[in-house]
């Protein structure tokens, strides 16, 4: 029998062959054995029988929850890791399609990625039977995660500048699911101002990041920022994208709290301190972790068990808590609730101060602390996205909050009126209004558990937005 091949067929053939598969969701060739199978049971005529339209696509078929992920291979000596991580995608239940980028085939071959795959690997953008078969938009479309690893320098370049060249940007630039990005370049390519600009970019745009890491590099005796992330760690944060589900839907962020009272120390047994109990800040931890968050809470001083399902860190000073949020960073969203102390004792005795028989009282010289929202809302590599200040007034609450917000570089500022007869200090229920650059919110009086999941919602959907 004389073999035919679709690019053999007249124009007119290959439009209409094209709309029926584009209609049911199968491949051009798929559609045709369609087509020829439902002829020969039919005993047809020669005439194109209309063949029933399954469904969902034929990947869909397989496995109607299956998520699937399109793994762009960069050229990178690190492209070898990524033969590996298909395998592990694969072991986790997820559909894997790969792209190769011309360099990447410098690395491994079609062959190699297209075994493991388990389907025909994609390499060019212009290749006739790729893209009537499937094609970058479909590719694009067919993906619930795009991985780029080893994602290089310039593919991190072109993808920050839209551009759209070869098979894997086109389909990069004509994505709407989320991508994460597996970075491997040299440590000085890393550091470069190009590429951290780049890099920059493409968190702005939303892109999600896993690794590099810290060690040896591919050329002798290098070592610094550059490896790329291990298979296992990408599928991790892989798993963390698809996590962030309606019920999780802080799942794959990391969120910093810090909450409670800072003491300082007048000498060993003796210290400054504030009413603040730590309820607050310790319940928007809990509902930002129950929200699927990887929540670091920097806690001071409080009576209040400690929670789980979290990292808890306890420190006594503002300069202890500086210290531990500066440690905690990189975070994707920090919350300042602590009521940090705003000075220290500038001569805080080594031992207990004795009281003498006739001697003057002793004298607190007071020094300034540090101002930890203000120092992380200023900085300019690690800022987490959004960052969450509160303000305590006993007057003048709104202008206060406003003045702070634009005073602390913060991004949203929780006010509440902490005079003592509205009991907040220390209470249970909570009244806050939310002050942002677009206006100012007054949210209920309730509980603080309730305002800790108000808060942690309309984060939620602030980042959705991203
Ligand atoms: N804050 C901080 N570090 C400080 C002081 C305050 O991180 N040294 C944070 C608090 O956690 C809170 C916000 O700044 O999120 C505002 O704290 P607040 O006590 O209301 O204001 P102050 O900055 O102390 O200013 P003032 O005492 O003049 O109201």
């Amino acid at each position: 029998m004389a073999s035919l091949t679709i690019r053999q067929l007249d124009d007119r053939l290959k439009k209409l062959l094209r709309l029926r598969a584009a209609k049911s969701g199968r491949s051009v060739e798929d559609e045709v054995r369609t087509i020829l199978r439902a002829a020969a049971d039919e005993g047809s005529d020669g005439a194109l029988p209309e063949a029933a339209a399954p469904k969902m696509t034929r990947r869909a078929d397989a496995a109607p929850q299956t998520k699937r992920v399109l793994l762009i291979i960069g050229g990178g000596i690190a492209a070898y890791k990524s033969l590996d991580l298909i395998r592990r995608l694969k072991e986790r239940g997820l559909s894997v399609r790969c792209i190769l980028t011309k360099a990447a085939e410098h690395f491994v071959t079609p062959l190699s990625a297209g075994a493991l795959v388990g389907e025909k690997v994609f390499t060019d953008l212009f290749d006739p039977a790729g893209e009537f078969d499937v094609g970058h938009i479909r590719l694009a479309r067919e993906a619930d995660l795009i991985v780029v690893a080893p994602a290089t320098a310039d593919l991190m370049a072109k993808m920050a500048n839209g551009h759209a060249d070869d098979l894997a940007t086109a389909v990069l630039l004509a994505a709407s699911s989320k991508i994460l990005l597996a970075p491997a370049m040299n440590p000085l390519m890393w550091s470069n101002k190009a590429t951290q600009r780049n890099l920059a970019q493409l968190a702005a745009d939303g892109v999600a990041l896993v690794g590099p890491n810290e060690g040896e590099m591919a050329e002798s005796g290098e070592r610094g920022t550059g490896r790329m992330a291990e298979p296992l760690e990408i599928v991790a944060a892989a798993e963390k994208i698809f996590g962030a589900t309606a019920d999780k839907p802080l799942a794959g962020k990391h969120i910093l709290i810090t909450a409670g009272p800072t003491h300082e120390p007048i000498d060993p047994v003796r210290y400054i301190a504030n009413r603040s109990s730590g309820k607050q800040g310790h319940a928007i931890a809990a509902a930002a972790a129950a929200a699927g968050a990887d929540v670091t809470l920097i806690s001071g001083p409080v009576n209040l068990p400690d929670p789980t399902g979290l990292k808890l860190i306890k420190v006594e000073t503002a300069r202890e808590m500086l210290n531990a949020v500066g440690h905690a960073l990189p975070a994707d969203i920090a919350i300042f609730a602590a009521a940090v102390a705003d000075w220290r004792v500038a001569n805080a005795g080594e031992q207990k101060i004795k009281k003498k028989a006739g001697e003057k009282t002793p004298e607190l010289s007071l020094t300034e602390n540090p101002d930890i929202l203000s120092t992380i809302a200023h900085l300019t590599a690690k800022r987490p996205t959004l960052v969450i200040g509160f303000a305590a007034e006993t007057e003048n609450v709104i202008a206060n909050a406003q003045s702070k917000l634009a005073r602390k570089g913060c991004d949203w500022i929780l006010a509440n009126d902490v005079s003592p007869q509205t009991g907040i200090m220390g209470g249970d229920n909570n009244t806050v209004q939310l002050v942002t650059a677009d206006g100012v919110e007054r949210w209920p009086t309730q509980t603080k558990q309730d305002v800790a999941a108000m808060l942690v919602a309309r984060i939620a959907a602030e980042i959705s937005k991203s």
